[in-house]
């Protein structure tokens, strides 16, 4: 015992002795940085610094952009793939320009790079933190082995609204999921090291508030006041900030009349003076220009100065630093201190990155981690847990032994690009595996394939009568549906999100053959498809899922695997509806349930007799799916949660814990979803609020105890009197399939 007591004590000095020697090293690696920094900024004119501070998209081979960066007159450069052609601009910038430093050259790897992953939003749907992460050191390695060591991701604008086209690249309407899944990111594509070479650095965007465009129209104004800015908007940025992302990009948009690329408040108070951040804030693409478009500037000079001045270090394509910041600075317009500081920040990262040591890419890595059968294997996997399984009903799938041939139509069965979804700049679409590709693999299946359409906004219906002839045919129907790339992402708005085209009549045509139909929805966004889903025997939602996403879902298909994928958004079932999410205030008069809607509403009702409360005549509040729905091909019980105790102080962690028991006969994973609300604050507070989620494995008959631990602190917000605190009080805790669901345990916090 006493032996066991010294070992453990050796051991437990030998750790913190561990720990300690890692942060001295951290240090002195940090204070070396910082001294080889200062060192390189006080060589450098004027022109030298206003360079770094310039970003351009490349524009043909390294020869037409040599004196450029010869003069030292750019510091990074964007949309540059071709690693031989990088070699040589970079051998400009190192052995040609007066100071020798290094290029660094960005990329959108957003969802992978020549392997495409899902969409984020779908990413986000696999609530798999590891599994992301993976991806994006997937990503990263592939990336960094054509020259790329800087990525515009992650995205983690917070959306509530379907109909803009950019929450295909979100992780959807929740700030924890969002955050969780940000950081993950973060880590996969920085790695363990930000000098190695495969490292790129990450830049969380679009900061801030891009996402609450009203009315979901791309680039539109934002307004959300600024306890609500803290408690949803910016904490996975701040989460990022904290784990250690390396820049920001300012976004585009303005929030009550302030453009973000002209915002000291965003920028410099609280990224930098709350958060600690020390890398670097590039604007969104000319968004610095756009300040006069916003009306807040009136020309060049006004906006470079109002921009720097806020907080922007990087110019990304104005043009604007490179040709006024010099006279600026001469004019003291900039000062000189604001200007080395935004210097400082991209030397800082770019000696971080180890590019002054190590600036040139090996020529022959590409081809050896591109595309290899590990990535493939991780796309696949990551396509599985991205798709959500809306519906099953009389167990349709997993399809059995007893189907001999199928029917596979629709117009996104075998769409190689479009399955990559948006932001799939370098995706090589010849590797696509699309979802007919992979069916016709199966052995012993006869295919009857007929698309129907030549693309999902294909208004004709004469393809219609061949599809509905394959479906005669074939023992089950798989119609693969949605939106084809270009519907989603950046400047892709919409304002009716139902099925494009004559889908929907396709839909209803092969419903009615009685046969039974299995919809597979490939689409950047959650799409208004209640009635189809009504005339459907099983749901499929994949989002764009990617380079294997037609091998991921023949593999869930016929149940090689079992769906866990979970709705990152909440699904409308009508545009109007929009915005609507579930971690919403309660208002001073919630929906009851027992509401008259439109169609039973009698003759002549008086005007108070439908009850006075929060809701739509015609379509109630409930979506059509909630926030963190998603079935599988078993069922899961829960038991009630088992709180560690009832009363807690600010300080402690509650433990709960709360048994599973798979009531199905196979195998599967639940997510299991824990939620909080804090039933009164100096605020009102969101009905529930996602706190924490696992995803656990489940044999059947098998009942597993499930434990979280949730810090006290955890349940702080911004409240009445914009600090950030716990309010005392009583709370309600569910664990449980998704945010509708489960019955809730109380405590107290004092
Ligand atoms: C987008 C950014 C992107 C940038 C560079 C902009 O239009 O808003 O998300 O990173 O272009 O391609």
């Amino acid at each position: 015992m006493i032996y066991q007591n010294i070992s453990n004590m050796k051991y437990r000095i030998l750790l913190a002795s561990l720990v300690l020697l890692t942060a001295c090293a951290e240090k002195s690696q940090n204070d070396l940085i910082e001294q080889k920094v200062d060192d390189m900024l006080s060589q450098m004119t004027l022109e030298e610094k206003v360079g770094q501070l310039h970003q351009i998209s490349a524009w043909g081979d390294a020869a037409s952009m040599h004196d450029e960066v010869a003069a030292g007159r750019i510091g990074s450069i964007l949309n540059f793939v071709d690693p031989v052609e990088i070699n040589k601009l970079q051998r400009v910038a190192v052995e040609e320009s007066r100071l020798g430093i290094p290029l660094l050259i960005a990329r959108d790897v957003i969802h992978g790079y020549n392997t495409i992953l899902p969409i984020p939003l779908g990413q986000a749907a696999s609530f798999d933190p590891e599994l992301v992460e993976q991806g994006a050191r997937m990503a990263a390695v592939e990336a960094s082995a054509d020259g790329i060591r800087w990525t515009f991701a992650p995205m983690i604008d917070i959306s509530r609204d379907a109909r803009w086209g950019r929450i295909a690249e979100s992780c959807g309407e929740d700030p924890y999921l969002a955050s969780v899944m940000g950081v993950a990111m973060v880590r996969g594509f920085q790695g363990d090291s930000l000098n190695d070479p495969t490292a790129i650095a990450a830049c969380a965007k679009h900061y801030a508030g891009y996402g609450a465009a009203e009315g979901g129209r791309d680039y539109n104004a934002a307004n959300i006041p600024e306890r609500q800015l803290r408690n949803v908007y910016l904490p996975p940025f701040e989460a990022v900030a904290k784990a250690g992302a390396q820049t920001f990009m300012s976004s585009f948009n303005e929030i009550d009349g302030v453009p973000s690329t002209a915002n000291p408040f965003l920028l410099n108070d609280v990224l930098r003076g709350e958060w600690g951040f020390d890398g670097f804030v590039v604007t969104d693409w000319n968004s610095a220009g756009e300040l006069m478009a916003h009306g807040v500037c009136v020309d060049k000079p006004d906006l470079v100065e109002k921009s720097i001045n806020s907080g922007v270090d990087m110019d990304m394509m104005t043009y604007g630093f490179i040709e006024e910041l010099p006279q600026l600075v001469e004019e003291g317009k900039v000062k000189q201190s604001v200007l080395d500081e935004a210097v400082r920040r991209v030397l800082r990262v770019k000696y971080r990155l180890g590019l002054f040591d190590n600036p040139y890419v090996d020529e022959s890595l590409s081809d050896k981690v591109s595309l290899t059968p590990e990535n493939l294997a991780l796309a696949r996997k990551a396509a599985v847990e991205s798709v959500i399984l809306l519906k099953n009903e009389g167990d349709v799938l997993p399809l059995g032994a007893n189907v001999k041939s199928v029917a596979v139509v629709g117009p996104m069965a075998h769409m190689k690009y479009d399955q990559l979804g948006t932001w799939a700049f370098d995706g090589v679409s010849d590797r696509t595996v699309t979802p007919l590709e992979a069916i016709r693999e199966i052995p012993g299946i006869t295919v009857n394939y007929e698309p129907a359409f030549d693309s999902t906004r294909d208004k004709s219906t004469a393809g219609i009568p061949t599809a509905i002839s394959a479906a005669r045919r074939s023992d089950v129907v798989i119609a693969i549906v949605g939106e084809e790339a270009i519907l989603s992402g950046e400047a892709h708005s919409l304002a009716d999100i139902s099925l494009k085209g004559a889908q929907n009549e396709l839909i209803r045509q092969l419903s009615a053959t009685g046969k039974p139909l299995v919809l597979i929805v490939m689409a950047g966004r959650p799409l208004t498809i209640g009635e189809q889903i009504e005339q459907s025997d099983a749901v499929f939602y994949s989002f764009h899922p990617g380079t294997m996403g037609g091998a991921a879902i023949a593999d869930l298909l016929w149940g090689v695997e079992a769906p866990s994928g979970r709705t990152p958004v909440t699904f409308p079932k009508m545009v109007g509806q929009i915005p609507i999410y579930y971690n919403h205030t309660n208002t001073g008069r919630p929906f009851q349930g027992n509401e008259t809607l439109l169609d039973d509403i009698p003759l002549k009702a008086g005007q108070t007799s439908l009850g006075c409360t929060s809701f739509y005549l015609d379509a109630g509040v409930e979506p059509l799916y909630p926030f963190g729905y998603g079935l599988t091909y078993t069922t899961f019980e829960y038991g009630e949660p088992r709180l560690s105790a009832n009363e807690f102080s600010v300080d402690d962690t509650l433990t709960v814990e709360t048994n599973i028991t798979n009531t199905g006969s196979r195998e599967a994973t639940e997510v299991a979803q824990l939620y909080v609300r804090d039933l009164v604050g100096s605020i009102s507070r969101p009905v529930r609020e996602l706190k924490a989620f696992k995803r656990v494995n489940i044999k059947p008959g098998e009942t597993v105890t499930v434990e979280f631990r949730l810090p006290i602190s955890e349940l702080a917000f911004y409240g009445f009197d914009y600090t950030r605190k716990v309010e005392p009080g009583e709370f309600n805790l569910w664990v449980c399939h998704d945010s509708n669901s489960g019955t809730p345990v109380s405590f107290t916090v004092k």
